[in-house]
């Protein structure tokens, strides 16, 4: 990066830094107990898991733009700056709150799988799951979706160009950004994967086969080309022009399945989000093919049934009632959920305060109820962020919140020649077959089997909870199959524990999917804790950090943000 250019970078730093600094105060409303000291800012606020991406949203808010711009810019922005999730090959869903009309809609830019995809494309010749392919081919990336997203988002909602919003990602492309900690770090831990491919090792591992060192300038210059190319020609690039080119010529030398009608076919669309109400809180979420917000609400309709801030945050007595819950919701999404557009999904009748009712009559309240079916050997893997979540609120009442992802860390590693572009591995959230988990231990049905032009079923959360039709609180994550769990935890402890929104997140958080029939507790919680829960028959797992929640809070007019502690270089910044 030229030196005019750091320069620059440095300057918006600490204007911004200085702006945080004077404009410290106490969170009110949260909490007549938290004694958190938090900053609040007046005009807007964004929230992601890269701190370079957060001053592009924010530079784009105080230049005139919306939240929906400033998204915008941020969603292309982290392709660049935070590969190992932000991109163009991937896809994702992004909850947008209008605050003119005061209605939400929700974007579902979720890959599909190509047309020629097979129920049992994954399958060997003894009929077990192949999970190198699976995971790590050609065949294990759906069609992309989040050209078409970004660009329907900012045409319907958005005030800028799509130049406009582009220009910082480019930039960053073009001209490189320093390398962090965290960057290298991810990168060594996906090298094996991605050192397959000429591109990806082009891109990142050009050091002899090692990643940059931190400090480094990083500089993706067929990347800045396809960027360039959407800056044109708008999504069309990606679908019907020079990138579906490239992609289609990839697929063919390779074998793989994305053919010129997969993409030119791809659409990007606006769904009703999924609401509910929670102790007199609107809960607007991701509606199928996202299994998140359904559950998200199910669960709180079951949890508003117990007077939670009595039991005592992360109590054994409320992780009981905590997991029981978590355990009915994710025995529900094995069977109901999937492609909507495929077959129907009871979403109704999974959000309705009468089928909580039932399900709450299920809970033991002394004893965990053992979950069966339990298969053995189906590793959940330490909840990473291989997805990333981001928050952005305006001045104008509009809130996106968006998670996006590749599905793993550089999703299948291989990126596609001359572009730049990291390809998702998002086929192996389809059930490759009937009750063999996914890389996160889910298992799935009929509902979610492979089949073409189909969306694989989500956990992403998207979610924005509004009082007296306000906003209150936006928050998603990453985190895999630990999503819902994660966004679930962080909206209660907000309502029910009167945490600060930096408390709610860094609180610690416990996790369970059903199958498996474990608790998985974070390392920091409490030492304590395992006696009591054992007691109650759980067998209890320690595990390092879920989740990585990225959130914007409201009170009294003020934004309040903030980015996951568990995992460094986020940025929660206002003006
Ligand atoms: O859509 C999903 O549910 C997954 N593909 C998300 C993957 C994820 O969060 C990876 N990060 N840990």
């Amino acid at each position: 990066m030229p030196a005019d250019s750091i320069l620059k970078h440095v300057v918006v730093f600490c204007l911004v830094l200085s702006v945080a600094l004077t404009s410290a105060r106490a969170e009110p409303g949260y909490s007549s107990k938290s004694t958190a000291e938090s900053v609040s800012f007046r005009n807007g606020m964004v929230v992601s898991e890269e701190q370079i991406a957060t001053l592009v949203g924010l530079s784009v808010l105080k230049e005139g733009g919306n939240a929906v711009d400033a998204a915008v810019a941020v969603g292309f922005a982290l392709a660049v700056t935070h590969p190992r999730a932000g991109n163009l090959g991937g896809g994702g869903f992004m909850l947008v709150h209008l605050g003119e009309t005061g209605r939400t809609v929700a974007i579902d830019y979720r890959e599909k799988a190509p047309l020629k995809a097979t129920r049992n494309m994954f399958l060997d010749e003894n009929g077990e799951v192949d999970m190198e392919r699976a995971r790590h081919s050609v065949y294990s990336s759906g069609v992309p979706g989040t050209a078409a997203g970004l660009s329907l988002a900012l045409e319907k909602y958005g005030t800028m160009p799509l130049e406009k919003v582009l220009a910082p990602a480019i930039r960053l492309a073009e001209e490189g950004f320093a390398v962090t900690p965290e960057l290298r770090k991810s990168l060594l831990g996906a090298k094996g994967r991605m050192k397959k491919s000429s591109e990806s090792t082009e891109v990142f591992f050009k050091n002899n086969g090692e990643p940059p060192r931190e400090g480094e300038i990083l500089r993706q210059k067929n990347l800045a080309w396809s960027l360039k190319e959407i800056s044109k020609n708008g999504s069309g690039a990606f679908y019907r022009g020079a990138i579906a080119k490239k992609i289609t010529a990839y697929m063919k030398k390779e074998g793989g399945l994305i053919t010129e009608r997969d993409l030119a076919s791809y659409e990007a669309l606006i769904r009703e989000p999924v609401t509910g109400n929670y102790r007199g809180y609107s809960i607007h979420s991701m509606p199928p093919p996202s299994s998140g917000g359904v559950h998200l609400i199910q669960m709180l309709n079951i949890l508003e049934r117990y007077p939670l801030s009595r039991y005592g945050h992360n109590s054994a007595r409320y992780i009981h009632i905590l997991s029981e819950t978590m355990k009915l919701a994710y025995a529900d999404r094995s069977k109901y959920l999937g492609d909507p557009d495929f077959s129907p999904v009871p979403t109704e009748h999974l959000i309705s305060k009468q089928y909580a009712k039932r399900l709450a009559n299920r809970i033991n309240p002394q004893k965990a109820t053992p979950s069966r079916y339990v298969k053995p050997g189906s590793p959940v893997p330490v909840g990473g962020t291989d997805t990333t979540h981001f928050t952005v609120a305006d001045r104008f009442g509009n809130v996106v919140s968006n998670t996006y992802t590749l599905n793993f860390a550089y999703g299948s590693g291989l990126a596609v020649p001359g572009t730049g572009i990291l390809l998702n591995n998002e086929m192996d959230d389809f059930s490759a077959k009937p009750g063999v988990p996914n890389a996160y231990g889910l298992i799935g049905g009929e509902k979610n089997s492979i089949g073409p032009g189909k969306r694989m079923l989500s956990s992403m959360t998207p979610t924005i909870v509004f009082k007296d039709e306000k906003l209150f609180l936006a928050t998603g994550s990453p985190g895999g199959s630990r999503i819902i769990t994660s966004v679930l935890q962080v909206i209660l402890n907000v309502i029910d524990h009167k945490m600060s929104i930096r408390e709610a997140t860094a609180a610690p958080r416990i996790h369970h999917q059903w199958l498996p029939d474990t608790l998985y507790v974070e390392r920091k919680a409490e030492k304590d804790l395992e006696a009591g829960l054992r007691k109650k028959g759980y067998e209890v797992k320690r595990t390092g950090p879920m989740g990585s929640t990225q959130s914007v809070a409201r009170i009294s007019g003020l934004f309040y943000g903030a980015t996951d502690p568990r995992h460094p270089g986020g940025l929660a910044q206002g003006y």
